[in-house]
């Protein structure tokens, strides 16, 4: 389903994002890398380039062809940096090279965006995310952070937050809908790469270890990959705007306890 086509994936250079490359490449896809690190696997290209600031963004978008299948957005940060990293990392920087990609992606392409279970409570905090995911452009960070109080701790979670419900509104934005681009993200669990040990750090052992225990082990990046690439496939051209679960039967259980079934 990705023999010849071109995908662009960010975050190469480590866990999701490098087996997520591998993978596309095995199943005879061109693969574009960037990071902010040198990967090292193989990809067909690699831009080393940095997500986190408008600039950084638009060098990489520089250096891109002019014509692209799929985006997978899998880079992120884990909080541990703060919450302007991260919000500009996992959101802001995600969007803003997804809109000046996406003249670049085919008729009928897609974007894949890696958001978390992390994400579960954007119902909860609906009208917080409606506001930030409604400042258009790449705004600065840190003002907004201070202009709203939010906190370092919440960077993580409220980063993908944001980006599970701006999947959905983008799927409908004229810019992508107008060319058949589908916009859907998958959402993980835990999943074994150096990013885990940072979330103990950030989230705390006992959700990390809660997370796991519900579903018997820890994901891993191969169990990530092909539903990354499923979603980046034509196989998946009648899904738009979803966030699919990829987490073992994570989210199955978090529902149960909190709509209590
Ligand atoms: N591992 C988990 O438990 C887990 C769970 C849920 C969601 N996720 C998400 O999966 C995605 C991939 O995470 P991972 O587990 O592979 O982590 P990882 O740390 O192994 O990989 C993340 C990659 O993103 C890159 N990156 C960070 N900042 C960047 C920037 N400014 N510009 C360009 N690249 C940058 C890093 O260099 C790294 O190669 C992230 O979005 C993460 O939030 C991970």
């Amino acid at each position: 389903m990705l023999f010849g086509k071109t995908i662009l994936v960010t975050g190469v250079a480590s866990g999701i994002g490098a087996r997520t490359a591998e993978l596309a490449g095995q199943m005879g896809a061109d693969v574009i890398g960037v990071d902010v690190r040198e990967p090292a696997g193989a990809t067909t290209a690699f831009i080393k380039g940095d997500l986190s600031t408008a600039a950084g963004v638009a060098d990489i978008v520089a250096q891109l062809p002019s014509r692209l299948d799929a985006l997978a957005n899998v880079a992120g940060l884990s909080g541990n940096t703060g919450i302007v990293s991260t919000l500009s990392v996992n959101f802001y920087g995600l969007r803003a090279l997804s809109e000046a990609v996406a003249p670049r992606i085919r008729e009928g392409g897609a974007i894949v965006n890696v958001a978390s279970i992390a994400g579960y409570g954007w119902r909860a905090h609906l009208e917080r995310a409606k506001t930030l995911v409604g400042i258009e452009g790449f705004p600065d960070v840190g003002a907004l952070a201070a202009e709203h109080g939010l906190k370092d701790e919440e960077g993580y979670p409220l980063s993908k937050e944001l980006l599970v419900l701006w999947t959905m509104r983008a799927a409908h934005l004229p810019l992508f809908r107008d060319r058949g681009i589908r916009v859907n993200a998958a959402s993980p669990g835990p999943v074994e790469t150096p990013i885990l040990k940072q979330f103990r750090a950030v989230l705390g052992d006992a959700r990390v270890d809660s997370d796991i225990t519900r579903v018997g082990r820890a994901g891993t990046a191969a169990d990530i990959a092909p539903a990354v690439l499923f979603l980046c496939s034509d196989g998946a051209r009648w899904i738009n705007g979803t966030n699919l679960a990829t987490d073992g039967g994570l989210e199955a259980s978090i529902n149960a306890e909190v709509l209590g079934f």
